[in-house]
C-alpha cells in the first residue's frame, strides 16, 4: 500500500461537448484535494473498426441526430463519480481496473468507452498536475524523451471528404529532418507547395476532416504524383527529406456484394497487393496502413508475406488498440505495426499495454488521432512518453490536429538538449538511408 501523499479524487463531472465535426462528445473534469482541476475530451472516429470499445451515443433522433452523450455523461457524473470519488488519482492503473470493473464488458458497452477514456485521461492530466510534472514525464518516466516523426495527411478521401478518391489517407512524413521543429516546416512548407500545385491543376482546395485537401482526382495514383511534385516544389527531396505514407482503410473499401476491394477498380486482396508493389516501385512510400480488410486475414498473410520487408504494414481496423488482438497478430506474424488510437479501447492503461506490447513484439508504433477530434492534446504527450515511432495527427490545419503538434513543439522546447527526435532511429528500423 501507498504510504506517501495522496491525492484524493474529490469530484468528477462530465460535460457534452462538441468535437471537430459537429458531433457531441464528452469532456470529463476532475478536481482533486489539492485544488488540482483537469479536463480531457474525447475523439471519435469514422471509419471505426468494429472490434472497436463501444462509443456510447443516446440514438435519441430528438437530439443532434441521434448522436447525443448524455447517457455517457451520466455514467461519469453517477456511476464512476461515485465509485471513484475518494481514490488516489495517482493510482492510474488500479483507478483504469475499477473503470473495467464497473462497465462489466470486454468491450465497453456498459459504460460507454467515451465515458471510461475521459475520466481516464483526465485523472492522468490531474495527478501529473498536481506533482507538477509534464504530462509526458508522469506518464512515460525519467526515460521518456523521443519526438515522433509526423504523419501528415494532406490529401483526404474515402470516409474523411465527399471526393471520388478511394485511399482515405495520403500523408507525408518528414524522416530526414534534425528535429520535430523542422520536420512541422518541411511538412507545413509541402502542404502550401501542394495547395500552390492543386490551384494550378484547377483541382479543388477544399479541405477534409483531418484537414487535407479533398480533390477530385482521376485516380489514386495521381495523389502519389501530386505528393511528390509539391515536396519537390518545396524543395526538398522526395525519398531522402520527406517520404510517403498511406491508410487505405480498406475495411472501408470492401465491397460485401461482390466479396472485392472497390480501390480505383474492383480488386481481389492479390490485386491490392500487385497495385501497392507498384506504387512502391515509383514512389518514396515509407508505410502503408490497413491495405486490406479488418476480417481479411488471407490477405493480411499475402500483403505481410510479399511486402512486409520492404514498407512498415500498419495494423488500426485489424486490431484497434486491443491487446488480445495485437497478440493475435504477433503470433501470426502479421503486420509490422501498430496504430494506437486511446479510444480505440477506452481507458490509459490499456492503451499503454498495447505499446507495451507492440514494442516488446518489435513492431512499430504510431500514436493516432481519430478523423472527428477535439483541442485535446493528450496524443502528443502519449506520443513522447511511450518514445513512440510516429505520430499521426493530420494536416498542419485545423486547429483540432495543429494543436496537437504545437504540444510537441513545447515538449521538444522543454526538453532542450535531452531532446531526441525519431527520425533518425526510425530510417534505420525501415532500412532507409537518410
Ligand atoms: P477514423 O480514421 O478516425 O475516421 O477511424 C482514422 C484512421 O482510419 O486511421
Ligand atoms: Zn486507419
Amino acid at each position: 500500500m501507498w504510504i506517501g501523499e495522496m491525492k484524493a479524487i474529490q469530484i468528477i463531472r462530465a460535460l457534452e461537448v462538441l468535437d471537430s465535426r459537429g458531433n457531441p462528445t464528452v469532456e470529463a473534469s476532475v478536481l482533486l484535494s489539492d485544488g488540482t482541476l483537469a479536463r480531457a475530451s474525447v475523439p471519435s472516429g469514422a471509419s471505426t473498426g468494429e472490434a472497436e470499445a463501444v462509443e456510447l451515443r443516446d440514438g435519441d433522433s430528438g437530439r443532434y441526430l441521434g448522436r447525443g452523450v448524455l447517457r455517457a455523461v451520466q455514467n461519469v457524473n453517477g456511476t464512476i463519480s461515485e465509485h471513484l470519488g475518494g481514490r488516489d488519482a495517482h493510482d492510474q492503473r488500479g483507478i483504469d481496473l475499477t473503470l473495467l470493473r464497473l462497465d462489466g464488458t470486454d468491450n465497453k458497452a456498459g459504460l460507454g468507452a467515451n465515458a471510461t477514456l475521459a475520466v481516464s485521461e483526465a485523472v492522468a492530466r490531474a495527478a501529473a498536475l498536481s506533482m507538477k510534472m509534464p504530462l509526458y514525464r508522469y506518464l512515460g518516466g525519467a526515460f521518456a524523451h523521443r519526438l515522433p516523426v509526423p504523419m501528415m495527411n494532406v490529401l483526404n478521401g474515402g470516409a474523411h471528404a465527399d471526393n471520388n478518391v478511394d485511399v482515405q489517407e495520403f500523408m507525408i512524413v518528414p524522416l530526414g529532418a534534425q528535429s520535430l521543429r523542422d520536420a512541422l516546416r518541411m511538412g507545413a512548407e509541402t502542404y502550401h507547395a501542394l495547395k500552390g500545385l492543386l490551384k494550378d491543376k484547377k483541382l479543388a482546395t477544399a479541405i477534409g476532416d483531418e484537414g487535407g485537401f479533398a480533390p477530385n482526382l482521376t485516380s489514386d495514383e495521381q495523389a502519389l504524383g501530386l505528393l511528390v511534385d509539391a515536396v519537390a516544389q518545396a524543395g526538398y527531396k522526395p525519398g531522402q527529406d520527406l517520404f510517403l505514407a498511406l491508410d487505405v482503410a480498406a475495411s472501408n473499401a470492401w465491397d460485401e456484394r461482390s466479396g472485392r476491394y472497390k480501390i480505383g477498380s474492383e480488386r481481389t486482396a492479390a490485386d491490392l497487393v500487385r497495385l501497392y508493389d507498384g506504387w512502391l516501385s515509383r514512389y518514396p512510400i515509407l508505410s502503408i496502413e490497413d491495405g486490406v480488410g479488418e476480417h481479411d486475414h488471407d490477405g493480411w498473410r499475402a500483403l505481410t508475406e510479399t511486402l512486409g520487408k520492404k514498407v512498415q504494414l500498419v495494423a488500426d481496423d485489424y486490431v484497434v488498440t486491443n491487446p488480445a488482438l495485437i497478440r493475435r497478430a504477433v503470433a501470426d506474424h502479421l503486420a509490422n505495426a501498430v496504430l494506437v488510437k486511446p479510444n480505440q479501447i477506452g481507458t490509459v492503461t490499456e492503451t499503454l499495454e498495447a505499446v507495451e506490447l507492440t514494442k516488446r513484439a518489435g513492431y512499430g508504433v504510431v500514436i493516432s488521432h481519430r478523423s472527428g477530434e477535439t483541442e485535446d492534446s493528450f496524443i502528443a504527450d502519449l506520443a513522447v512518453a511511450t518514445n513512440a515511432d510516429f505520430i499521426k495527427t493530420g494536416a498542419p490545419c485545423r486547429m483540432d490536429r495543429v494543436a496537437k503538434y504545437n504540444q510537441l513543439l513545447r515538449i521538444e522546447e522543454e526538453l532542450e538538449g535531452a531532446a531526441d527526435y525519431a527520425g533518425p532511429a526510425v530510417a534505420e528500423r525501415l532500412g532507409l538511408g537518410v
